[in-house]
């Protein structure tokens, strides 16, 4: 789904790790401005959008700090620890600061709102703090810290969906590029913090959305990953929605979307992300197994194996229901890749939900996971519901057991794939040897090959028939 860099960063993100890109920046700014991004593919992508924003005020960017007149931290709230790796890189920053008293620091994304007063008159840690819908006002708010007040703009929009603003790609491989069809999530789930964070969900002009995926294959990107917090329930109506709808005059479904970008080219292989089991409909497995360039991997986000828990979580769906999708989309398109985010120890989860919750993995054979315990998250339906009331020994425990159990799987899904070929697009060097390509299978796994014996690219596609694997990767021959 990710290219190998923006896989790392998303791993080391949901790690809890900050990532600060390379850009390559033409000479022409007068002033520089460096981000850092943390979180998911989403603030990944905003941090593109603000660089354009920043770009057309005459901010410049870099990726060393030293150098900088401005510094961002794209900031996530999903965990409680993701915040705590925010706050101690801000108190880094307040010391460099000290040192540097022209330095202006601002906190974007989705700590500003519910930190703002914190960060600017408590602890005095920033000068400005801006929420994911207002980053239009940068530069106005910019030219407020510059002249020394405190900037804050934290409020959510029910329209921006910044259909106009031409990202800029940073730390991109020149081959898989992010593009945001929609903003915000109306879903409520009961432990999650993003309806708050990021506010209620709107889609992008669909127009905009294919021009901007054209643009990127003229430009010789080969890959797109269309991402939003619920990517199943976009919709867009043309006379209701803000910009020309060009030839897509009626109501636009996901499915569509995802079928006009297809069409682009056979050469342009598309993702998405991320799914919700309720939303995700027959018609978008249709038409992913219709289009050869439409990516056959789906991220669906489980959360936990019993449904008692998942109607706590509020997830409107049951273990036999989403059991009866994981079968749908096997039976529409074999051979379909498939991972899942998974919460260990929720409120109330007994050794039983546990047990529910490791024998759905099973059943589901997930070729990989995302795996946390869960965090209480201030202000979040469940905060106000229910009690935190699993031990933290035990959640750990449990979480352990996902862990140990997804990695036996990852290994096994791997081992599936001996002897068989794949395409593969090159997305360049392997991590480990300048000797090798690494690439992806429409199925998302990582392979690495070698580049003797054969004329390769970066971006092209290529055949290769594994020989070997690990864990996490596939390891093959051109064929
Ligand atoms: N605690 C733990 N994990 C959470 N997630 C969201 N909110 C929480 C929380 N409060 C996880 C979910 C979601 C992923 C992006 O983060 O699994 O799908
Ligand atoms: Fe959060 Fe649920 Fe929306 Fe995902 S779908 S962002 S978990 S509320």
């Amino acid at each position: 789904m990710l290219d190998v860099l923006t896989q790392k960063i998303h791993d080391e993100a949901r790690q809890g790790e900050a990532y600060a890109p390379f850009i390559n920046d033409p000479t022409q700014y007068k002033k520089r401005f460096y981000i850092e991004s943390y979180g998911c593919q989403m603030n990944f992508s905003d941090s593109e959008i603000v660089a354009s924003i920043l770009n057309g005020t005459g901010y410049g960017a870099t990726r060393n700090y030293e150098e900088a007149d401005l510094v961002f931290l794209n900031t996530c709230s999903i965990r409680e620890k993701a915040e705590q790796t925010v706050r101690k890189r801000l108190t880094e920053f307040r010391k460099i600061k000290q040192a540097r008293p022209g330095l202006l620091v601002g906190v974007l994304g989705c700590m500003a709102e519910r930190l703002k007063s914190k960060f600017l008159e408590e602890e005095q840690l920033v000068d400005i703090v801006v929420g994911p819908d207002a980053y239009r006002s940068l530069p106005a708010l910019i030219e407020e810290a510059e002249g020394g007040q405190k900037a804050v703009n934290v409020l959510l929009s029910r329209e921006e969906t910044y259909a106009d603003i031409s990202p800029v790609r940073l730390n991109s491989n020149g081959v898989s590029a992010f593009v945001s069809i929609m903003r915000g999530c109306n879903n409520m789930c009961t432990f999650c913090v993003v309806p708050f964070t990021r506010g209620r969900e709107r889609s992008r002009d669909a127009a905009s959305i294919i021009k901007e995926c054209k643009d990127l294959f003229d430009r010789g990107y080969r890959e797109v990953t269309l991402l939003g917090q619920n990517v199943d329930s976009y919709y867009f109506t043309p006379e209701t929605g803000n910009g020309e709808p060009g030839n897509l005059s009626e109501a636009v479904t996901f499915a569509r979307l995802l079928e006009e970008v297809a069409k682009i080219s056979p050469l342009l292989r598309v993702r998405f992300s991320t799914s919700h089991p309720k939303d995700i409909t027959d018609d978008v497995l249709h038409v992913m197994a219709r289009h050869n360039n439409i990516c056959k991997y789906i991220h669906l986000p489980v959360q936990s194996g019993s449904s008692r828990i998942l109607q706590m979580m509020n997830r409107t769906y049951t273990r036999e229901w989403y059991m009866a999708k994981i079968d749908r989309i096997r039976e529409i398109i074999p051979g379909c890749g498939i991972s899942s985010d998974i919460i260990s120890g929720f409120c109330t989860e007994t050794e039983e939900d546990h047990q529910d919750t490791l024998s759905l993995m099973e059943y589901s054979r997930y070729d990989l996971s995302y795996m946390f315990f869960y965090s209480e998250r201030p202000g979040t339906l469940a905060q106000r519901r229910y009690k935190d009331d699993v031990p933290e020994s035990v959640k750990k425990r449990r979480l352990q057991e996902v862990v140990d159990l997804q990695n036996r799987l990852s290994r096994e899904s791997n081992e599936r794939d001996l002897g068989k070929t794949f395409e593969v697009l090159i997305e360049g060097d392997s991590k480990k040897s300048g000797e090798d390509w690494m690439g992806r299978t429409s199925q998302n796994k990582v392979i690495v090959f070698s580049k003797q014996g054969n004329t390769c690219q970066k971006g092209n596609y290529v055949h290769v028939q594994v020989t070997d694997c690990t864990k996490a990767t596939l390891l093959g021959e051109v064929v």
